[in-house]
């Protein structure tokens, strides 16, 4: 049986991560290695939790001795590496957390599976999840393909385009065999509700503000988390060493359009009078250093590997909110908790 690390799998994507694999390949045992931070929930993987081909590890990235010691014990088969420092503004407020755990983090797990691997390198694989903000703003034209130059623009994008370039430097250097790849925004079940999506829902359902930044006409590429992880399989098993490819919803919005439609789809499962929820919108400051617009160009991945998004954009949005509306508990478990305090100093009441 083969054994895979996937870290951060107790967060948003990773739990969809380690559903997929633990679901779909008994040949392989995972391990799960998550630290539990604010963003970390074991509730998210619940539903695996008893399956005999995988274990959570709880441990820290950051922790070198204690990486070293897991690599040792295991010899891993390969890593999906998705721990990370994910909010934008949580970067803007405390950037060394960011380097910490993104490029440190990401720093010791090289390292580890250098050593771990050192007889054996062509036959494990280590898969950065990366993202699309790497490459920093468009314009209102144009693509990121994988060709474009980086050009971090928050502090928790340059961490991870710092964590892809040390990456990158341990194929060229070391021979690793690395892969990355860099998404576009995700939305779904079990995001965290800083994140704008489940943060409008979880306002709207409690008729609070829902605080757009600056005029709302920032861009992003909206993709579904299954079809994220969909692709992070196809990559793992398919894609070429050495390579990058970029994952993304050929689906823009611009955030005011797309919290309108989050309105009117809220009315219609909540029965309040159509208009109801688009009047709890509340243009509030920008976020410093906002980034324009992001869009992928994921036509590599599609021509080489096959994969395409599989959701519509009108049937994932139903099914994000119907989850939202349908695990009120989970929601209220975290919104109760130290996400309060969060939300009060970054919003007010
Ligand atoms: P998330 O914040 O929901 O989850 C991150 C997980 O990592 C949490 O479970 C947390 O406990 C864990 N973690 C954090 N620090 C750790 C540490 N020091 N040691 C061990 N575990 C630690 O994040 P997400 O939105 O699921 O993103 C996952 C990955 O995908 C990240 O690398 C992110 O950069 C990337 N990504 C996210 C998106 C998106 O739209 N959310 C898009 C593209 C790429
Ligand atoms: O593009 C991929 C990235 O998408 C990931 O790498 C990040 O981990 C993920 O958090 C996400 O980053 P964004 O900054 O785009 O996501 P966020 O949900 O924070 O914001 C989406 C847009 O909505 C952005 O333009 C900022 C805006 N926004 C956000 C919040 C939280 C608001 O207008 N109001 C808000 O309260």
């Amino acid at each position: 049986m083969k054994k895979l690390l996937i870290t951060g799998g107790a967060g948003f994507i990773g739990s969809h991560v380690v559903r997929l694999f633990v679901q779909k390949y008994s040949q392989y045992h995972i391990y799960n290695l998550d630290a539990l931070t604010y963003a970390g929930n074991l509730e998210n993987i619940a539903d695996v939790a008893d399956e005999e081909n995988y274990t959570f590890v709880k441990g820290d990235i950051t922790d070198a001795p204690f990486i070293n010691a897991l690599f040792k014990e295991h010899n891993f088969d390969g890593v999906i590496h998705l721990a990370a420092e994910s909010h934008v503004d949580r970067s803007i407020t405390n950037p060394l957390e960011f380097i910490n755990t993104n490029i440190i983090g990401t720093v010791n797990l090289l390292n580890a599976a250098k050593e771990a691997w050192k007889n054996e390198l062509n036959d494990k694989r280590f898969y950065h999840i990366s993202t699309d903000e790497v490459y920093g703003s468009l314009g209102s034209e144009g693509l990121f393909t994988e060709e474009t130059s980086y050009d971090p623009k928050s502090p928790y994008s340059a961490s991870k385009a710092s964590s892809d370039h040390l990456v990158r430097a341990y194929g060229n250097t070391y021979g690793m065999q690395v892969i990355i790849s860099n998404c576009s925004n995700n939305y779904g079940p079990n995001q965290f509700p800083e994140k704008l999506l489940p943060l409008a829902i979880n306002n709207i359902k409690n008729n609070n503000p829902i605080p757009i930044y600056g005029k709302g006409d920032n861009i992003r590429d909206w993709l579904y988390v299954l079809d994220h992880a969909r692709a992070i399989d196809v990559i793992f098993h398919n894609g070429a060493t050495g390579q990058t490819y970029n994952i993304g919803g050929i689906n823009e919005w611009t955030n005011i359009d797309l919290i309108r439609t989050l309105c009117k789809i809220m009315d219609r499962k909540l029965e309040r009078t159509i208009g109801t929820s688009e009047q709890l919108i509340t243009f509030v400051n920008d976020r410093a250093g906002h980034d324009k617009r992001y869009a992928i160009d994921s036509s590599k991945l599609s021509r080489e590997l096959g994969w395409e998004p599989s959701l519509q954009f009108e049937e994932g949005m139903e099914k994000t909110v119907d989850w939202y509306l349908e695990n009120e508990t989970w929601l209220n478990n975290i919104v109760s908790g130290d996400y309060a305090k969060y939300y009060e100093e970054r919003y007010g009441r």
